[in-house]
């Protein structure tokens, strides 16, 4: 039975009336003065003690908030901590799709709306703080925890993340994680991570400064190293960019438990350890006393969090945060938004005659749909380690379809492990639907024995063979895909005439899929990772590396950069309906290295249902000094349209985007070149409008 507390309340810190960044400063720093060295360093760590901390992981892992720095004898409330990037990991929270799922509705507005309902579901149960803002760089979909990210692209992962903090800022302070190059599982707390200035800056930095840009209250860092520092102790990472260069205002906290190895994590930049005190606390103040860590290195951590407390206990709307908010049924209905704006229809092509598609399916012609894998019976929401929330119900594939098809269309289900029995099953079918993928098993946090960074891109070689059997028997078949980030289907691919990612799709997932499958909504997601051919066209990736060398290029760029086609595009997804780009416009044909260019086109919906549609712009430089992606992802817009409706969209581009990161002179340098903008449904060349632009000296 969930418990709940009374909202996460920030008591006298809260004033009548609204502060200025001055006053809130001001008030953090008059705490500051009344606070002993003790006060301050008690700041600086969590406070759950550690035997009911391994007891609660035990147990169950993150179901009540986790609190850092309450001081009483001041008033000063502690901030309360709870993850995920999925929803609220406690109690019977609202289960989102999973992050990379939402990457793939490219849908900044639902996104942000996902985040309030996030931050409400948080102050409900007595926590202030969430850790829902993950954002680390897709590099290669083996990425055990590739799901609880948005996707490949530095530009996506920046507007996507920057939504989410926007929509759990309006109640409570996001955590933007995990900082930085954090994308290897099972050697996690190890790997060290060698990579240039310049990649780091450009691919695998750009979003989170972002989301810092966006005002986010706090980030947590990573456990691997980047260049021979573990990321808790890298003044680089922390000092000298996130909080000189950035003027990130807000505190860094470690990741749980192993993210600092010692209490000198102060002086390179962290603020916070969590979520027990073992480093910080009394040896911290030790170091202190020995003149280790200095006592402006502990005044500037504390400042930090105070001026986040304060700024916080302004923020919110306390009226809505109550035990019925949790899993309203408004946020149900917005996880199953979220479902079908996420889904992406990878292939639809006539079957038989040459005239019909499979896919939606038309219950006014069709009697029997069978559905076919043990996933079709599964509440499949991804990963168990600690972004898992523990929603009360699931709604899988069958349960969803079995609710939405009319009483005279039966639905038989087959488990699909006698493959043979599954084949008869599927050929006195009408429409059979086959739903393969992974599970929490296959991917996800590593924990020990299950999870963990992929053993394989493909299917299973039984659910390859399945998928052939079955559509030999009967071809007209669909095939549903679950996981968390690509999967290769080159065995099987040519074979089906129709293909969907559902990812996972969380608590109304099922119903979203249903709703997709009998065309009661048209599918709109596009995808956020190349989809490759083999793992070939993959950067180097060893789950079990000490040391690995992330170079500039991975996903689209390095596809485009080397030649290669991929099964399927980053940022390609189909439609029951059909779109047209035209007119594609600048407003000059020349900006200075300050400016603004604006970017229009029109998108007309020329099929014979109303859909959305992503519009993305991609950039391309001609005779750069340096070495340059073919084209970058630079800006993007979801419209939806009517039938025959046409609408144009504009884009505004400052020139300071296009620069890339000079590693001698140390600054971002905006070349004057000629500059191509390709725009259009994905980023497949033959998809895009072109025209070309100069930036002057
Ligand atoms: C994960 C973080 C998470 C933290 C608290 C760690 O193991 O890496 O992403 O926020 O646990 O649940």
């Amino acid at each position: 039975m969930a418990k709940f507390k009374v909202p996460g309340d920030w008591g006298s810190l809260k004033e009548d009336i609204p502060l200025t960044k001055e006053r809130v400063d001001e008030k953090a720093r008059h705490l500051l003065t009344q606070m002993s060295l003790k006060e301050k360093i008690q700041q600086m760590s969590g406070s759950t003690p550690l035997v009911r901390g391994l007891w609660d992981a035990w147990l169950a892992y993150n179901m009540r908030p986790l609190p850092a720095g309450e001081n009483k004898r001041l008033s000063i409330p502690a901030f309360c901590f709870s993850d995920g990037p999925r929803g609220v990991v406690m109690n019977h929270s609202t289960c989102f799709p999973v992050t990379m799922a939402r990457g793939a509705s490219w849908d900044t507005a639902l996104e942000e709306r996902i985040g309030d309902a996030m931050g409400v579901e948080a102050r409900s149960q007595g926590a202030n703080i969430m850790g829902s803002v993950c954002i680390n760089l897709l590099r290669h979909p083996a990425w055990g925890r590739a799901q609880e990210t948005y996707g490949e692209d530095p530009w996506h992962l920046g507007e996507m993340g920057a939504a989410l903090v926007r929509g759990i800022q309006h109640h409570a302070m996001a955590c933007v994680k995990h900082f930085a190059a954090n994308s290897i599982e099972n050697s996690r707390f190890r790997v060290d991570v060698r990579i240039d200035e310049r990649t780091l800056r450009e691919i695998y930095l750009a979003h989170f400064k972002r989301c810092v840009d966006e005002g986010a209250a706090s980030v947590m860092s990573a456990y691997n190293k980047v260049n021979g520092h573990y990321c808790g102790h890298n003044p680089h990472l922390l000092r000298d960019i996130l909080k000189k260069e950035w003027r990130f205002d807000g505190f860094v906290m470690s990741d749980f438990v192993l993210g600092i190895r010692n209490g000198k994590a102060a002086n390179a930049g962290m603020d916070v350890e969590m979520p027990l005190t073992i480093h910080f606390g009394k040896r911290l103040m030790r170091l202190v006393q020995k003149g280790i860590v200095s006592e402006e290195v502990i005044d500037e951590a504390v400042l930090r969090i105070l001026r986040q407390k304060i700024r916080f206990a302004q923020i919110g709307r306390p009226e809505q945060y109550r035990p019925e908010a949790v899993l309203s049924p408004e946020h149900k209905a917005l996880a199953r938004e979220a479902a079908q704006k996420s889904m992406v229809l990878l292939k639809n092509e006539p079957v038989g005659d040459g005239f019909h598609r499979v896919l939606p399916i038309d219950t006014t012609r069709i009697r029997r749909i069978v559905f076919i894998g043990k996933l079709a019976v599964k509440p499949n929401i991804g990963d168990k380690g600690s972004s898992m929330p523990r929603p009360p119900y699931v709604i899988t594939p069958l349960g969803g379809i079995r609710a939405a098809v009319p009483r005279d269309c039966e639905v038989k289900y087959h488990d699909g492990r006698v493959i043979k029995k599954a084949v008869d099953t599927a050929r006195k079918a009408d429409v059979v639907v086959i739903i393969v993928g992974y599970t929490h098993r296959d991917e996800g946090e590593y924990m020990f024995t299950k999870g963990g960074d992929r053993e394989i891109l493909t299917l299973k070689p039984r659910d390859e063979s399945l998928i052939l059997q079955t559509v030999a028997a009967n071809p007209n078949t669909v095939v549903v895909l679950m996981g968390g980030s690509a999967i290769i289907t080159e065995a099987w691919r040519e074979k089906v005439p129709a293909l969907l990612m559902a990812w996972y799709p969380g608590i109304e997932g099922g119903n979203a899929l249903a709703d997709i499958l009998l065309g009661k909504v048209n599918p709109c997601g596009k995808l956020p990772c190349v989809f490759p051919r083999s793992e070939s066209q993959l950067p180097f990736f060893d789950k079990r590396a000490k040391s690995i060398e992330y170079g500039y290029f991975h996903g689209y760029r390095l596809m485009d950069k080397q030649g290669q086609e991929p099964a399927f595009p980053f940022g390609f997804g189909l439609s029951y309906t059909t779109f047209a780009h035209k007119n594609l416009q600048i407003d000059r044909g020349e900006i200075g290295p300050d400016e603004d260019l604006k970017i229009s086109l029109d998108i007309t919906n020329t099929g014979s249902v109303a859909g959305e549609e992503v519009v993305q712009v991609y950039i391309g430089y001609q005779d750069s000094h340096v070495e340059r992606p073919v084209k970058e992802l630079k800006g993007f817009s979801k419209v939806h349209l009517e039938t025959g409706q046409t609408k144009r969209v504009d884009f505004l581009l400052a020139a300071r985007q296009l620069a890339y990161y000079d590693e001698q002179q140390g600054k971002w340098i905006v070349e004057p070149l000629t500059y191509s903008v390709y725009a259009g449904p994905s980023s497949k060349k033959e998809d895009l409008l072109s025209v070309k632009f100069r930036i002057r000296e």
